[in-house]
């Protein structure tokens, strides 16, 4: 359910999980029904206050109503947000955009690739579907999967959230530096991860992506070699995050039916698109 009215989350808990990542609890009741790879609008004051910043859900305890984002350091709208302290509140719109479809992995051999601030969001996604996770829903939306691999990009040693996906996962890290994990691509790791299962055909039944575009071009390619449906979920720039302003198009196969071009609000329409539809 998407609501455009403005509400108010709380501060928990705002921690540093690695250099300019920050890891962001709020109490609010938009955690009540958030689904994996949905976003959150979050305002900054002043100035900017009229465009809210699109982060996605990391994490969401129903029960708590705690959201959890975890996000990067970039310009004056997360820097605002960074010295939020416990007690204190920022404005949010969402849950918005529409997630993952979660349901279509239930007792599948699942696939996650993350790069870089696309992580988070699978972290929710591995939670939800996994055996081990702790996330349940009761409104028949989702099942388990049969088992999750994860595949993480980071530039360098700073492998934020990483211990939290092995504990749910079949994690395999990837580094550009060579620091950690394999060195090179998350894509390079999942080569690697096919030579190893060498005799499986193939490492997954489905997979869920996030992360910069070069990366969501190479998993849509690697999914259509390997002739399993992906998901990816784009992160193109916003500025209202609700529709109305056209500043998140991409480029789709299929023609829109209000506009008649081919293309697609990342904010409504996605962020999450089928890999065959979206044109990278
Ligand atoms: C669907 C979606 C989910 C996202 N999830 C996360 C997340 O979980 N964690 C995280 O760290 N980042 C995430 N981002 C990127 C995040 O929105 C930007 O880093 C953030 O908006 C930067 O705001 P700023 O004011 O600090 O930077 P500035 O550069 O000062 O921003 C100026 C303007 O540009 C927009 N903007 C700048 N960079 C981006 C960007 N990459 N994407 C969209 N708008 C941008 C801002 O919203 C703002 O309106 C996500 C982006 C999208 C589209
Ligand atoms: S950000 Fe305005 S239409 Fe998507």
């Amino acid at each position: 359910m998407v609501r455009r009215k403005k509400t108010i989350g709380r501060v928990v808990s705002q921690t540093m999980l690695a250099e300019d990542i920050l890891d962001l609890r709020l109490e609010t009741f938009l955690a009540s029904d958030v689904m994996p790879g949905q976003f959150v609008g979050v305002y900054p004051a002043g100035a900017d206050a009229l465009l809210p910043r699109p982060i996605s859900v990391c994490d969401a305890d129903r029960e708590a109503h705690v959201l959890r984002l975890v996000y990067r350091l970039t310009g004056r709208g997360t820097t605002e947000f960074a010295l939020k302290q416990p007690g204190e509140v920022l404005e949010m719109i969402g849950p918005l955009g529409n997630g993952f479809p979660v349901e279509e992995a239930a007792g599948k051999r699942v696939l996650l690739i993350g790069g870089g601030i696309g992580i988070p969001p699978l972290y929710f996604t591995a939670s939800l579907l996994s055996p081990e996770g702790t996330r349940e829903y009761t409104g028949g939306r989702s099942g388990k999967a049969s088992s999750i691999t994860s595949v993480l990009g980071y530039k360098n040693i700073q492998t934020f959230m990483a211990p939290q996906f092995a504990e749910i996962t079949d994690l395999y890290l990837a580094t550009e530096d060579g620091s950690a994990g394999y060195g090179g691509t998350d894509l390079d790791a999942l080569f690697e991860i096919g030579r190893r299962r060498e005799g499986s055909e193939t490492v997954a039944d489905i997979i869920f992506a996030c992360g910069p575009s070069p990366m969501l071009k190479a998993v849509k390619e690697y999914a259509l070699i390997q002739g399993v449906p992906a998901y990816l979920s784009l992160e193109e720039r916003m500025a209202c995050g609700v529709g109305a302003c056209l500043a998140c198009v991409c480029k789709t196969r299929n023609v829109d039916a209000h506009s008649n071009v081919h293309n697609a609000r990342v904010c409504t329409d996605g962020p999450v698109f089928p890999a065959r539809e979206v044109v990278l």
